[in-house]
């Protein structure tokens, strides 16, 4: 019998009502295909913050490293917006990015057929998308030194922060990107600002001399600003999206919302090893929070992507899949993805029906 050690980091906000039952799940799915978890809880995020003091305890980064993988819910809150950064819930997950070298962030935005009327944008526009961001996660701006905020001789505050990218970054994020779209339909394009920014010329220089390795692949690129345009204009013509940290931030936030709810998207984290780490693409909702109204199913299709690739369990990852469509088919809906005549449900209602889809 399979066994393994999986990390759950709840967090804040709703993270603990969907963890709760994206841990039901996986127990459920563990009885049907004779897998054991051994699950461990671990603080990050304002929780940890409330507890310790800092927002990635040391132990906790420790408890993830020895474990075959782990599943996060979401992290944040108006609660902790104003602490100094260090102390902010946001800097807890960029460590646990870093500490666990986690480089590419697969962020798959695919709008199932029961959802169509849930998206913003017309039937027509969105029916068939099925995109996969793959976004660098450890570097870029968002690492990138120096930084800071410093005062200058006049007395005025001057920020700012280092876009920044080695060929070896750029390389091992390519790689995996074009891996990625091998899989799928061999399309990638390339987001960058070339056009301004010397880092970007030398990600398409990279990605372009990387594309030799990978003939089955049809390359393309694309500055920023216009990925984010076509991507509302003409999504379909987009497979795999490979980008960095930031512009991969921002055009994964637009992808997910053509599926009509970002309440639905997981998302994978992972390095060159295991442990990944899994989680749903959304936050951690204070609005909502502890009022049974989050949906649940992003989370609980990240717990099927860790499924997936960490633990290579495919068909466990299927039967959860699949329990999902099956539910939306049931007409089942939480607020984030309600329609006309459909039956709406909370987030332990979304639960129980996909425990009872499972069987
Ligand atoms: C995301 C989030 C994070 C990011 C925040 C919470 C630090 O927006 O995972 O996309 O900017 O990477
Ligand atoms: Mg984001």
């Amino acid at each position: 019998m399979a066994s393994y050690r999986i990390t759950l980091l709840p967090g804040d906000g709703i993270g603990p009502e969907i963890m709760a039952i994206a841990v039901q799940v996986l127990k459920r799915i563990g009885e049907k295909f004779s897998i054991t978890f051994e699950f461990q809880e671990a603080l990050v995020g304002g929780a940890a913050i409330d507890a310790t003091g800092e927002p990635l305890p040391a132990a906790t980064l420790e408890t993830c490293k020895q474990s075959d993988s782990v599943l996060l819910a979401a992290i944040g809150g108006y609660k902790w917006d104003t602490l100094p950064r260090h102390q902010r819930p946001e800097t807890g997950l960029l460590a646990l990015r870093a500490g666990l070298g986690l480089f590419a962030n697969l962020r798959p935005a695919t709008i199932l057929p029961q959802l169509v009327d849930a998206s913003s944008l017309k039937r027509e526009i969105v029916e068939g998308v099925d995109i996969m961001v793959v976004r660098e996660l450890t570097g870029g701006i968002y690492f990138g030194q120096p930084r800071g905020v410093v005062e200058t001789e006049t007395g005025e505050k001057r920020g700012f922060n280092t876009m920044v990218y080695s060929e070896s970054e750029i390389d091992r994020i390519g790689r995996v990107a074009f891996e990625t779209a091998q899989k799928r339909r061999k399309k990638l394009c390339s987001v960058d600002k070339a056009n301004v920014l010397e880092v970007s010329q030398l990600w398409r220089d990279r990605i372009t001399v990387l594309a030799a390795d990978y003939p089955d692949v049809e390359l393309t690129h694309m500055y920023v600003d216009n990925a984010a345009m076509q991507l509302v204009r003409n999504p379909k013509q987009f497979d795999t999206i490979v980008t960095g940290n930031l512009f991969g931030d921002i055009l994964s936030d637009a992808a997910a919302m053509l599926t009509g709810s970002i309440g639905m998207l997981p998302s994978a984290s992972l390095s060159s090893a295991r442990p990944g780490l899994y989680e749903p693409v959304h936050g951690s909702a204070p609005d909502i929070a502890g009022q049974d109204k989050a949906n649940p199913l992003a989370q609980i299709l990240s717990a099927a992507m860790m499924l997936r690739y960490d633990l290579n369990e495919a068909a466990a990852a299927d039967a959860i899949e699949q329990a999902v469509v099956k539910v939306l088919d049931q007409g089942y809906r939480t607020g984030d993805i309600m329609s006309d005549g459909m039956i709406a449900v909370g987030c332990q209602g979304m639960g129980e029906a996909i425990l009872a889809a499972i069987g």
